[in-house]
């Protein structure tokens, strides 16, 4: 296993499977009537989230407190930075403070990997810029594995705004490494230079997207970045990319409908799809945590022999 976890695309499979089997055991710990376990005691995690997060955040706060961990949260709006201090002198006092391990989102890409550079803790990637998102494709991955046993001959289509979505990326490389046939389907605006050397299929049709596709997993129209023309209007958005019952009746009858939030209900998923029973949105965030507490468990800089006893 790797110092950190800063994205998918340098994992390989044999890592991804290692986060995911642990991820099973600790999906096991949170069915228990007794949650916590101690784990991490004696770790300390800073948890620093420069954008907004609902999801990661808590996510990640759950995580690390059933893990027995000790936790500082850190918010940029309540930050010395809205005092104009740079990420590289909050690096320097979080370094000061020797925390173990750093959860950080940010909206530069490559903030995760700068702190990496400069600190001895271990840092992981809770979504940088539109770069990667790394515990949002494993809690997806272990949603799909759970269902279908396995990646190799599965037909996953990613819908969406692959331009500026740090999801779809680390979905693409987690999924690509793990054998699954990927499909990407978005309007041309939003498909970024170099998509085609992804490996995956690429097209603007979402009929032939979805046509016996096992997974879909759906991305969020980034509302706030279409003042920019990318798309001619939201109503326009719906009628030609939106998920409706009509398109899922296109895949496989053997079908997983995903989604990491947060959802635009009408835009990119009807309401009628978001809460139906082939919707496994809540599992997502459910699996989330569990995914977040193996990847914590993995990392965090103590000896591997003495954690397998405490589990
Ligand atoms: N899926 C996800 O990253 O959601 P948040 O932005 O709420 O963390």
């Amino acid at each position: 296993m790797k110092k950190h976890l800063l994205g998918l695309q340098s994992y390989g499979s044999d890592e991804i499977f290692e986060i995911l089997d642990h991820a099973s055991t600790f999906r096991q710990v949170l069915e228990r009537d007794v949650k916590k376990i101690p784990t991490l005691r004696g770790v300390t995690i800073a948890n620093l989230f420069f954008e907004p997060s609902t999801r990661t955040r808590i996510s990640f706060e759950l995580a690390e407190k059933r893990l027995s961990a000790d936790i500082v949260n850190f918010s940029a709006s309540s930050s010395s930075l809205v005092k104009g201090e740079s990420l590289r002198d909050t690096v320097e006092n979080i370094r000061a403070m020797k925390v173990d391990m750093v959860v950080i989102r940010h909206s530069a890409v490559g903030a995760p990997h700068f702190i990496a550079r400069r600190c001895d803790t271990v840092v992981i990637n809770g979504g940088d810029g539109a770069h990667e998102h790394p515990t949002q494709a494993l809690l997806d991955l272990y949603t799909i594995r759970e269902r279908f046993g396995e990646f190799k001959g599965l037909k996953v289509t990613l819908v969406g705004d692959a331009l500026h979505s740090r999801v779809i990326r680390s979905n693409i490389f987690g999924l690509k490494t793990l054998g699954a046939e990927v499909t990407l389907c978005a309007p041309a605006t939003l498909i970024p230079t170099g998509a085609e050397t992804w490996g995956i299929e690429i097209t603007h049709d979402i009929e032939e997207a979805l046509t016996n596709a096992n997974v879909v997993n759906i991305m969020r129209l980034q509302l706030e970045r279409q003042s920019s023309g990318y798309i001619p209007s939201l109503r326009e958005y719906a009628a030609i990319w939106g998920i409706d019952k009509n398109r899922v009746g296109l895949m496989d009858k053997d079908r997983l409908i995903m989604h990491p939030g947060p959802l635009n209900r009408g835009v990119e998923i009807t309401q009628e799809v978001a809460d139906s029973e082939e919707s496994v949105i809540l599992d997502q965030v459910t699996n989330g945590v569990a995914v977040r507490m193996a990847v914590l468990y993995l990392l965090a800089p103590r000896q591997k022999e003495e954690k397998h006893e405490e589990i």
